[in-house]
């Protein structure tokens, strides 16, 4: 052998080595499940040469062109592998014998249709999606149209506002939760697709068997906050392929009708945690109270509770961000879920729940798995504005619907003219 042919081919072994790190390193912080399928597909290495034919072992720029590649065709086979494991999965689940009584009860009593498998074939009755996101599209483009942080890339969104983007590998899901817009219940759905396990070590097939605490604990679910600690330096890599690659959806609510519910739960009914965070600051700085009882239910025993005014009046108050961003309950959604930064395959409406429900696990192929959940609880109505609103100042309204603009016009809720006027 020659120098020159023995020096290509230390470049080559230089290179594989590199690339079998590579691997070894994600399949080290990737799940087990699937860590045996990278260590085949790595170890065969003829295939690898094969799998990525632009990159020529002795071109100098081989080495970073092979690694974007890479991780496009793992992810590629990753989910094809999963989608496999999906349909082995795809048993229908057993009914829980604790619970079917009530759900055909509620099924039946609100109408409930989960039949309509071959009923509907087309993917966008009414092309109603096309029309959310083309509304989404155009005002993203519009630059006559601003709203703060608009104008940001991906790559400047802070990992710890990337919190809300749940990742599910197996079915190629991403959803952006946001609070107070069923998002319990598609949290729920993000598990059983994921194949969480429960208590008793086997996955969760029915979503309505999964506990709340479970569900709203942020350990459950992988983020893409959570890539940093997993991938490092790849991890906004891989975030923007996963991005690419995968259906991404979030459900949005009108806002105004957002924050009567975030509200209702958080200071109507009794929320410790709440009332030590934000009713005592609330009670203090907006109705002149000095000293208040230390825990909630003493607080409701006195008859001491935040107003809904105090509420409007502490998320116009500027000292309030000024603190600590906007809890989650009530933060824009466009804060929470970068709509112009991440492109939605899909946007929900609470108000069209049911059938979007019913469109978006059709459009996931996942809707032989598992039923969206039927939500039991008494749900804030949209007729009710006029009277939560009726005690707010109509300057108060102007201001807060200022606020939340971004929110109602990216996602075509049209403004709440009669709350706007005297
Ligand atoms: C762009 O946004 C502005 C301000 O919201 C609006 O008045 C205008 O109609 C929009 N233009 C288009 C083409 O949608
Ligand atoms: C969330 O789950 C983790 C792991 O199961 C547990 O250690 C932690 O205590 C839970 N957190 C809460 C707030 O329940
Ligand atoms: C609280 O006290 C201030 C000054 O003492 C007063 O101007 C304001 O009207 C009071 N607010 C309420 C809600 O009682
Ligand atoms: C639903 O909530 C409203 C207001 O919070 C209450 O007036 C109504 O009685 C509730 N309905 C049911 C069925 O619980």
């Amino acid at each position: 052998m020659d120098t020159m042919t023995k020096s290509r081919f230390f470049r080559l072994w230089l290179v594989l080595g590199s690339v079998f790190m590579i691997l070894l390193i994600i399949v080290y912080w990737d799940n087990m499940g699937t860590a045996h399928f990278y260590l085949h597909a790595s170890l065969s290495r003829p295939h690898i040469l094969e799998r990525f034919p632009s990159a020529k072992p002795g071109d100098e720029k081989y080495f970073t062109a092979s690694i974007e590649e890479m991780l496009e065709k793992l992810l590629s086979a990753h989910a094809k592998q999963n989608s496999l494991l999906g349909k082995k999965a795809e048993q229908p689940s057993p009914p829980a014998s604790s619970r079917p009584v009530l759900s055909n009860m509620e099924e039946s009593v609100r109408g409930y249709d989960w039949s309509s498998h071959d009923a509907q074939r087309s993917p966008d009755p009414d092309r109603r999606q096309a029309e959310r996101r083309s509304v989404l599209r155009a005002f993203c483009a519009n630059a006559s149209f601003v709203f703060p942080t608009k104008e940001r890339s991906f790559d400047d969104i802070p990992n710890h506002e990337l919190n809300h983007l749940i990742v599910d590998d197996r079915h190629g899901v991403i959803y952006c939760y946001v609070p107070k817009v069923a998002c319990t219940n598609w949290k729920r759905v993000m598990i059983v697709l994921s194949q969480s396990l429960s208590g008793q070590g086997t996955p969760y097939r029915d979503p309505l068997d999964i506990p709340r605490e479970y569900v709203h604990n942020s350990s459950t679910h992988l983020t893409f906050n959570k890539f940093w600690r997993r991938y490092g330096k790849f991890s906004r890599h891989l975030m923007k392929v996963k991005l690419k690659k995968y259906t991404k959806f979030l459900f949005v609510r009108d806002p105004f009708v957002r924050l009567i519910s975030a509200f209702r739960s958080k200071f109507e009914l009794e929320n410790e945690e709440f009332y030590q965070k934000f009713a005592i600051p609330m009670l203090k700085r907006y109705s002149n109270h000095t000293s208040l009882p230390k825990s909630v239910s003493e607080a409701f025993g006195a008859g001491l509770r935040v107003s809904f005014a105090n509420f409007i009046q502490y998320l116009l108050d500027p000292h309030t961000e000024k603190l600590a961003p906007f809890n989650e309950h009530w933060r824009q959604v466009h804060r929470l879920c970068h709509p112009c930064q991440i492109d939605y395959d899909f946007v929900g409406k609470l108000e069209t729940l049911d059938q979007d429900a019913t469109q978006l696990l059709r459009l996931l192929k996942v809707d032989r798995l598992l039923q969206f959940p039927p939500s039991y609880r008494n749900r804030t109505a949209s007729s009710w504005e006029e009277g939560w609103f009726a005690t707010i100042p109509l300057a108060w309204r102007q201001q807060l619907y200022r606020l939340y603009e971004a929110d109602f016009v990216l996602f075509g809720y049209p403004k709440p003219e009669n709350l706007l006027r005297d």
